[in-house]
């Protein structure tokens, strides 16, 4: 459960400097219905970048901005694109949410606005005092910094030496200190070390997404939220929502799927992750190249109990069709031969790395399950290409230009070719083998202790069910939080 026990003094002070800030909190029903957004913050919007530095842009923590790059409002329903069979291979229709059009050009801002909001509210953390920690292996402690500096609170970003050099760039610029930990995707261990440093020195707050469970708050609440809309958009008469699947980095974005299994009892969800570091499938380790995902540990957020499959994506596959998504040579290929739509095939540039493998994930599931046109199975592009064009030039560096045939046989053998092999359909003593896996992590390591792992598998109601319904009292202190911010600037 989230702890909602107000600090008065930190309140206060919290209150003043978002008064002396001009700054307004939006709440979790704003995210989910952009429609219910004041007018005077629409018309800031129509003035206001997507990236740009101004508390206004907290409003734009949703799933349904219009898609430019500055002076958006929103849309009925969210930003999603859907791939067709001649390029996924599978009859299944499968759709992705689109991330790019996020703050920060993803929506790990979401997942930190959940866990920042409440102990910003209710004074926990005092902005005049405290410094927000964000351990990430990169997008999450950029949306932290990102909302930190919206909410005038000061960062502390860190993230592992080897993410790519667009995460470090942007982030110098936004947060107070970065610091590079050893290793790459799956050294979390590392930084964990790290946030233990840091935590003894009393000015600091850690937030930490892997336990936190502002996190799954925000996922189940409005990326669960959104998924349903737009299933519901989408849909043909006599279509179901078959099933979801997410890649794990937080497994914050899992509990969307946990909404979505309440609203459509059939649908099944799948875990994805790394064959590299296939962790949930067999309890492996391993560096790989899904950059955000798969940090060789269970999180403590992740309701293994509610995940019906495991799916592992090769990272080979996810880096070739990096290539095939963003260069004139791939795309050629896809409009001229595949036949694809010329402006379809520049969507796919919304696909960042693990954005793909969510794909590929979706079209095991689809080949698993023998799904048909009716049965539709949904997932999200966390980020975008344009986090990774460093990598795109990697690639042509180490293999030389791509060309059209280098196209063909890509798209041959890393989508068309996928097979329902490296994956898992979750019987109960998988479940509770994957469960068992966090003792070690976070009883052992992290302060945790056994009655409230267990709590995570026995009490579903007063763990998972709980804090998902946290979403109404975080909005009324959200709500109170704002009075008092507008009682002063008008008195
Ligand atoms: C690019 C990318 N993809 C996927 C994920 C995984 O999302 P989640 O942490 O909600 O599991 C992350 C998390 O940081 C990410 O940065």
């Amino acid at each position: 459960m989230i702890d909602f026990t107000v600090n008065k003094e930190g309140l206060r002070h919290n209150i003043e400097k978002a008064r002396e800030n001009g700054i307004i909190i939006p709440t979790i029903r704003q995210m989910q219905n952009p429609e219910l957004i004041p007018e005077n913050i629409r018309e800031k919007l129509k003035k206001t970048g997507l990236w740009d530095v101004d508390p206004v842009n907290l409003f734009r923590i949703t799933w349904k901005n219009e898609p430019k790059e500055s002076g958006g409002l929103f849309r009925k329903s969210p930003n999603v694109i859907e791939l067709p069979s001649a390029l996924t291979g599978v009859k299944a229709r499968i759709f992705a949410m689109v991330g790019k059009w996020f703050p920060t050009g993803c929506h790990k801002v979401g997942a930190s606005f959940g866990c920042l909001a409440p102990r910003l509210v209710t004074g926990q953390f005092d902005t005049t005092v405290h410094k927000a920690v964000w351990p990430s292996t990169g997008n999450y402690c950029r949306g932290g910094a990102f909302n930190s500096k919206l909410l005038s609170c000061d960062s502390i970003a860190i993230l592992p030496a080897e993410m790519s050099r667009e995460r470090f760039e942007w982030l110098s610029k936004i947060a107070g200190e970065v610091i590079a930990t050893p290793g790459c995707e799956s050294n979390v261990k590392e930084i964990f070390d790290k946030t233990w440093e840091l935590r003894q020195r009393p000015d600091v707050m850690i937030f930490n997404q892997f336990e936190e469970m502002g996190n799954p708050l925000w996922h189940y609440n409005v990326t669960g939220y959104a998924l349903k809309d737009a299933f519901e958009a989408i849909k043909s008469e006599g279509d179901r929502f078959a099933g979801a699947c997410f890649t794990s980095g937080s497994a914050g974005t899992m509990s969307a799927g946990d909404y979505l299994k309440e609203q459509y009892p059939g649908l099944k969800l799948a875990v994805g992750e790394a064959l590299q570091c296939s962790t949930i499938l067999d309890n492996g380790f391993g560096g790989h190249r899904i950059e955000g995902i798969g940090d060789k540990h269970i999180p403590w957020i992740h309701n293994v109990k509610n995940t019906d499959m495991v799916i592992d994506i090769d990272d080979e596959d996810s880096q070739r069709l990096l290539r095939l998504f963003n260069t004139d040579a791939g795309k050629q290929y896809l409009i001229k031969t595949v036949g694809l739509d010329a402006e379809f095939v520049e969507t796919l540039s919304y696909l960042g790395i693990s954005g793909i493998a969510n794909v590929l994930c979706c079209i095991k599931m689809a080949k698993y399950y023998e799904l048909t046109e009716h049965d539709i199975v949904g997932t999200v592009l966390t980020d975008s290409a344009v986090m990774y064009q460093s990598r795109i030039e990697e690639l042509s560096e180490m293999y030389g230009d791509y060309s059209e045939t280098a196209a063909e046989l890509d798209h041959n053998l890393h989508i068309l070719a996928l097979k329902d092999d490296n994956m898992l359909e979750l019987g109960y003593k998988d479940r509770k083998r994957i469960h068992n896996l966090k003792y070690y992590t976070w009883i052992e390591q992290q302060g945790r202790t056994v009655e409230e792992l267990d709590a995570l598998w026995y009490d579903s109601e007063g763990t998972w069910d709980a804090v998902h319904k946290q979403a109404a009292q975080l909005d009324e202190y959200i709500e109170a939080f704002n009075r008092e911010v507008q009682k002063g600037s008008l008195s």
